[in-house]
């Protein structure tokens, strides 16, 4: 399977590693802004992010993952590229657990030691990243990023491009809205609505602000 990496930071080096360790899989692209123009290096191409869309449709059976750490960023580059739906793949590191009846939704990454157990949905382009732990029956969005270590214990519903940080906790049956964030080592045992911020333990919500 050819793979092309759009973004070059850190979240792209923990996933250039995943894919050396998936049989058949190799890196055919690495597509980041600091590139002017397409060229030829060393194992693979690189090039601007504006020239996928022309390498893939000159490679036609590259898949494609957005590896941008940033909700945001990783969403406005989906927009922008515009590829269809089956471009994207979808990766889980060897270690990660996930269960038969958990659902992932396109171009999402599942990082090394992950677990995701049983009817919990993962949406489109999110990162479950390295050691969390996503119980049964969560529902998480698209763009969103459950950080390291952190735990979602049954029932919760994430929404689209909110971020809950590392280490952080959220007890059973709530609703983190969208867009929001929950601070590293949080413990929320309330809803938080769309677009704040949620740090300390137990959770309180010290910003709460519309974002464009
Ligand atoms: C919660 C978070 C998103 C807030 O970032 P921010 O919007 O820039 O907010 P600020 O840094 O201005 O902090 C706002 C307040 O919350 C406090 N705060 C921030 N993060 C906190 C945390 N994790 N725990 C406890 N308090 C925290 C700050 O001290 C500040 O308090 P003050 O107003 O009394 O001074 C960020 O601090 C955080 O924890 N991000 C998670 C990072 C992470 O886990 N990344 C994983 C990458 S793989």
């Amino acid at each position: 399977m050819k793979i092309a990496i759009v973004g070059e930071g850190g979240h792209s080096k923990v996933i250039q590693d995943l894919i050396s360790l998936l049989n058949g899989y190799e890196i055919v692209g690495i597509f980041d802004d600091k590139y002017n123009e397409l060229e030829l290096k060393e194992k693979h191409y690189i090039g601007p992010i504006k020239a996928i869309n022309q390498f893939c449709s000159f490679f036609i059976d590259t898949k494609v993952i957005v590896a941008i750490g940033d909700n945001r960023i990783r969403k406005s580059i989906v927009s922008r590229l515009s590829l269809s739906g089956s471009t994207y793949i979808t990766l889980i590191h060897p270690s990660a657990i996930v269960s038969q009846k958990a659902t992932l939704g396109i171009g999402t990454v599942v990082m090394a030691n992950a677990v995701i157990n049983s009817d919990t949905y993962v949406g489109d382009h999110s990162i479950i990243n390295t050691g969390a732990i996503v119980e049964h029956d969560n529902n998480i969005g698209d763009f969103a990023h459950i950080s390291p270590n952190a735990t979602l214990t049954g029932s919760v519903q994430v929404g689209d491009g909110t971020h809950i940080g590392a280490g952080a906790t959220v007890i059973p049956n709530l609703t983190i809205g969208a867009w929001a964030k929950v601070g590293a080592g949080a413990t929320v045992i309330h809803d938080i609505p769309d677009f704040s911020t949620a740090v300390g333990v137990p959770g309180k919500i010290v910003t709460k602000k519309m974002e464009v």
